[in-house]
């Protein structure tokens, strides 16, 4: 339809391509605020859940090592309200447990099952075993075998620049948590770091 100098109201705006455009952004804009800024001050999405803990360094080195590795391609960490979720995973995630997760791992692709709550289902056993080569515990998983992480030792000196960053983003790491990082981690395999990782998923909820 062509411009229509006559048009009045609503016709001169479904006229004119230009109108459309900003008016469509600003009722847009309008109602994603309305939505999305309430959310930064609710309690129930920014207050960590009674007994959350911060990662501890060694922890904090597996969730690292989970991201680099690309677990987070298969394994989502959010629980649905849904009973089948619920039945097989436990509580559904709340995002007070999340609070202290920088980048956030929920995902939605799920090759392998949800890990949200996987904190200890298993002995520390069973996820060596199991990281060194799935197939030995579960015949048919298609989950790749991580053989280098029990092989890999972790670099103690990564930890307090990284922890230091975190708590510039509202994680409480205290001075004496930083300062005893670095022994924390030292001597310690990427396996280990990542096994205590997924030994503390979803604990803070009973
Ligand atoms: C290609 C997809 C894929 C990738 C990548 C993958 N997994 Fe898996 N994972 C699976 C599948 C499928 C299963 C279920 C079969 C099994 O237990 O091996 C599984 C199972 C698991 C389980 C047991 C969960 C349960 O409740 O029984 C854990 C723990 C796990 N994976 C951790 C990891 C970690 C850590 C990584 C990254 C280092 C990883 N996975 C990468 C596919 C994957």
């Amino acid at each position: 339809m062509s411009h229509n100098a006559s048009a009045t109201g609503h016709e001169r705006i479904e006229t004119s391509n230009f109108l459309m455009i900003v008016l469509t952004l600003i009722a847009v804009a309008i109602g994603g605020m309305v939505e999305i800024v309430p959310l930064f001050f609710q309690r129930s999405t920014t207050e960590p859940v009674e007994g959350l803990k911060p990662y501890t360094a060694l922890q904090l080195e597996g969730r690292d090592i989970y991201i680099r590795e690309g677990c987070y391609n298969c394994h989502s960490q959010m629980i649905r309200t849904l009973s089948a979720e619920t039945l097989r995973y436990g509580h559904y995630s709340m995002a007070g447990e999340f609070v202290y997760d920088h980048p956030f791992q929920w995902g939605s692709k799920r090759t392998g099952p949800d890990l949200a709550r996987v904190g200890g289902k298993y002995s520390d056993e069973w996820h060596r075993l199991h990281l060194s080569n799935p197939r030995d515990l579960v015949p048919e998983s298609n989950m790749p075998a991580y053989p280098w992480l029990a092989s890999t030792k972790l670099d103690p000196e990564e930890l307090a620049p990284k922890m230091r960053a975190l708590r510039k983003v509202g994680v409480p790491y205290t001075d004496a948590e930083i300062a005893a990082a670095a022994d924390a981690t030292r001597d310690h395999t990427e396996l280990e770091a990542v096994i205590a990782y997924l030994q503390v998923l979803g604990t803070a909820v009973k």
